[in-house]
């Protein structure tokens, strides 16, 4: 691994501040009792230090502001739709670009476009709404992420990356016909924002070139994971994060894109291909379910502020103090004594809650209890990443027990201060020696689709 010698400080200043309103511990607790002690369900208002999500909550340049007011507003062909597209070919090497209103919208389009019922989606490691749309599709996803992606303390230098043998196994079982894509995602979410070696990818395209099968690349956060390469891997140390951007998105036959996330706006997406059959049947589709195919669902202001944002985000600076502050949360964190997934990851720092509370059992949902008691102590809302999020197998019904019972404490964009993170870790560490405390959950409101969102909790009495 190469070592840094630039400090992380951020290479911007700030022009413009959002007041924020504190509350008392009375307040909160009150506040999380009627949020059934779901932090998606708390008003922002009554948040201090808002680690919900990267996505969307992103600040935007002075220039992204700028591109706001070049917005071409007609229905069909807006300028700022072949800004969009030029950029994203230019940065991203994908010929066709399909905007969307946001991850999903992609998501949903491409898993129809290409999931028959009966079929078999592997990826490295799940993410929530990825999953429902090809189960939507009639697929079925089959996870092929390396073991070392599933254990908190292993340091695994690329967590996200795929293992091959059960790919093969997989293979073996179904038969290659019945796998329309292999979906790999860059800086994998639910592992913990882990990276995937170009190496690793280098040979899946190989293998899927063996087999017959597209290779289709979740990139939202694919230049945090350009910036891991760019440190760990050999022979990347020299190259740019732009140029290693282009080369991941180069080896893969199509795109789904929040661009919430790394390209720092506040809504959007896209998808993009590079066969043109492909992107003929996507825009069939997103007429029905997005808007015309140079808009889908983006206002033209909003294509622009994401045009510029793609090259922002692409730029060394801009990424090593935006990952750079994950890593100072983290190191932080860890020596407090705070359990948390190694390396840190791209985007978020993720708590250990079975290890923070190992009297809770799974079924009682200890991320999710330790999420709230977090909000409870200082203000600061994280995100639940565990069996709650996991939800239930599509066909049995039964709850899915996923290996990391995870609190995501993500860090949005250009947004807070390293005098907030001080904060953040203050408050963890108050949370965990108090942790005897907190109570197991239990459901008394469950959505049937992605649960987490809507969800309602009350505390199990012991
Ligand atoms: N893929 C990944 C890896 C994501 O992290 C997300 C969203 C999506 C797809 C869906 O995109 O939200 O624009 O429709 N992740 C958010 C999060 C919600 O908080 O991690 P979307």
């Amino acid at each position: 691994m190469t070592m840094r010698t630039k400090p992380w400080a951020e290479p911007y200043k700030v022009k413009m501040v959002e007041l924020l309103k504190m509350t008392t511990q009375e307040e909160r607790r009150s506040a999380i009792r009627e949020a059934g002690y779901n932090t998606f369900l708390l008003k922002s208002e009554d948040v201090y230090i808002d680690l919900l999500t990267d996505s969307g909550t992103g600040a935007m340049s002075d220039r992204q502001w700028a591109g706001l007011m070049m917005g071409d507003e007609a229905y069909a062909g807006s300028r700022n739709f072949y800004h969009l597209r030029d950029t994203v070919e230019a940065y991203y090497s994908y010929k066709f670009t399909v905007p969307t209103h946001q991850g999903r919208g992609a998501e949903n389009i491409l898993s129809q476009c290409l999931i028959s019922e009966g079929d078999y989606v592997p990826g490295n490691m799940y993410f929530t709404t990825t999953r429902l749309h090809q189960e939507l599709a009639g697929g079925t996803f089959v996870d092929v992420i390396v073991d070392d992606a599933h254990d908190p303390a292993s340091t695994h230098p690329f967590k996200g990356d795929v293992d091959f043998d059960k790919l093969n196994a997989l293979v073996e079982e179904v038969g290659a016909e019945k796998i329309p894509y292999v979906c790999i995602a860059t800086c994998v979410n639910m592992a913990g924002g882990q990276p995937i070696s170009l190496k690793n990818l280098k040979e899946l395209r190989r293998w899927c070139d063996t087999h017959g099968i597209l290779l289709v690349h979740d990139m939202t956060r694919v230049a945090e994971n350009a910036y891991f390469i760019q440190q760990r891997e050999d022979g990347y140390a020299e190259r740019t994060i732009q140029e290693i951007v282009h080369e991941i998105c180069a080896l893969t036959d199509a795109a789904t894109m929040s661009a919430k996330k790394d390209a720092i706006v506040n809504i959007g997406g896209f998808l993009a291909v590079n066969d043109e059959e492909l992107y003929e049947r996507a825009c069939n589709l997103v007429v029905v379910y997005e808007g015309l195919h140079t808009y889908g669902g983006m206002a033209g202001r909003d294509m622009e502020a994401l045009a510029i944002g793609i090259t922002e985000s692409v730029q060394d600076d801009h990424i090593q103090a935006r990952v750079g502050q994950v890593e100072y949360l983290g190191r932080n964190l860890q020596d407090r004594g705070v359990p948390i997934v190694v390396p840190t990851g791209g985007h978020a720092i993720f708590l250990d809650a079975r290890a923070i509370l190992p009297d809770i059992p799974q079924e009682q949902f200890p991320a999710q209890a330790l999420t709230a008691a977090l909000y409870l102590d200082t203000g600061v809302r994280a995100m639940e990443r565990g069996a709650v999020s996991a939800g239930r197998d599509k066909d049995s019904g039964e709850n899915y027990m996923p290996k990391l019972e995870l609190v995501r404490l993500a860090l949005p964009r250009r947004v807070y201060t390293q005098a907030h993170m001080d904060v953040v870790v203050d408050s963890v560490a108050r949370v965990m020696t108090e942790a005897d405390r907190i109570k197991g959950l239990r459901f008394v409101f469950e959505p049937e689709y992605l649960r987490f969102f809507r969800g309602r909790f009350e505390e199990v009495e012991s």
